[in-house]
């Protein structure tokens, strides 16, 4: 558990499709001088061991809920009762109830979540069309703050917060229930089909360049004759669309309203390493 004499150590481990969650995990990283670790990287191992005394999950908001890479990773790690673990979920219209769905998954294998934060920041999935430029400036500078608070309650070793929102709030907006049609039909998909089988294509704009198939946390991606082909094993990150660099990729079949976007200060480098 947390102790304020011996110094503690801290791991941090995000997982991002368009740049926002790696944002907020590496200034986290900065500020509690913590290791930023990709989930990709541990999510296929058996059961995971670390030493360190501090242990936070960054990640997006997928369907009212942390990705399923999140879920399944998170029972993975040994002696999980005995850490000080904090959440951070990064949401682009509501951060609904997904932290306290992270505390339940932490609770049945005999931890708790001590502290889970929501920061908004701009949304990458469908309805994203109507991001504008001022309006995600402003989110980038309400992180700066959030971070100052965010990093002092860890450091304190604080413990309680867990933040939530009715998802009924997200759709509560002239802009929002426009887009319902298109998210029922997304849900629908996700409900009948699973996130997996999400039908990605890209057009004629692509060059074969390969950068899907290297930003693919998942691998499910390969290049056959320089066009890339999507397996069944999909996290439903939309790295592959947000990160084309000839915005070649969509959504098959689906009118989804996604605006292509990624992290300002996110380098692709930062993406596939
Ligand atoms: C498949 C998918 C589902 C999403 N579902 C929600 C949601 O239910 N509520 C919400 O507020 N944002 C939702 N979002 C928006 C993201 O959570 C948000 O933009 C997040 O900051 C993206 O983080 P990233 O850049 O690290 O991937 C969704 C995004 C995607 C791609």
């Amino acid at each position: 558990m947390i102790s304020k004499k011996k110094v503690n150590k801290i791991e941090i481990y995000y997982f991002s499709g368009s740049g926002n969650s790696l944002k907020v995990a590496r200034d986290l990283a900065e500020k509690l001088k913590g290791k930023l670790i990709s989930v990709a990287s541990v999510m296929n191992r058996e059961r995971i061991t670390t030493d360190a005394d501090i242990i936070g999950f960054v990640f997006p908001l997928y369907d009212f809920k942390p990705p399923l890479t999140i879920m399944d990773v998170v029972p993975k790690f040994k002696k999980i009762d005995t850490k000080y673990i904090f959440a951070v979920c990064t949401y682009g219209l509501a951060p609904s109830h997904s932290l306290k769905h992270l505390n339940k998954i932490i609770q049945s294998c005999g931890g708790c979540l001590s502290a889970g934060f929501a920061v908004r920041m701009p949304h990458n999935g469908i309805g994203s069309i109507k991001n504008n430029d001022k309006k995600n400036q402003s989110m980038y500078e309400a992180w700066k703050n959030k971070l100052e608070t965010i990093s002092s309650y860890i450091k304190a070793g604080k413990t309680g917060r867990i933040e939530a929102s009715s998802p009924v709030f997200s759709f509560l907006n002239p802009r929002a229930l426009k887009r319902l049609p298109s998210a029922i039909k997304f849900i629908m998909h996700l409900l009948l089909k699973g996130i997996k089988s999400l039908d990605f294509t890209s057009d004629e704009k692509c060059n074969g360049c390969g950068i899907c198939e290297k930003i693919c946390q998942a691998k499910n991606i390969t290049m056959v004759d320089n066009k890339p082909k999507w397996a069944k094993n999909c996290l439903g990150c939309f790295a592959c669309l947000h990160w084309c660099p000839k915005q070649a990729i969509s959504l098959g079949g689906y009118n989804m309203d996604i605006a292509f976007y990624h992290h300002p200060d996110v380098k692709l480098s930062d993406m596939v390493r």
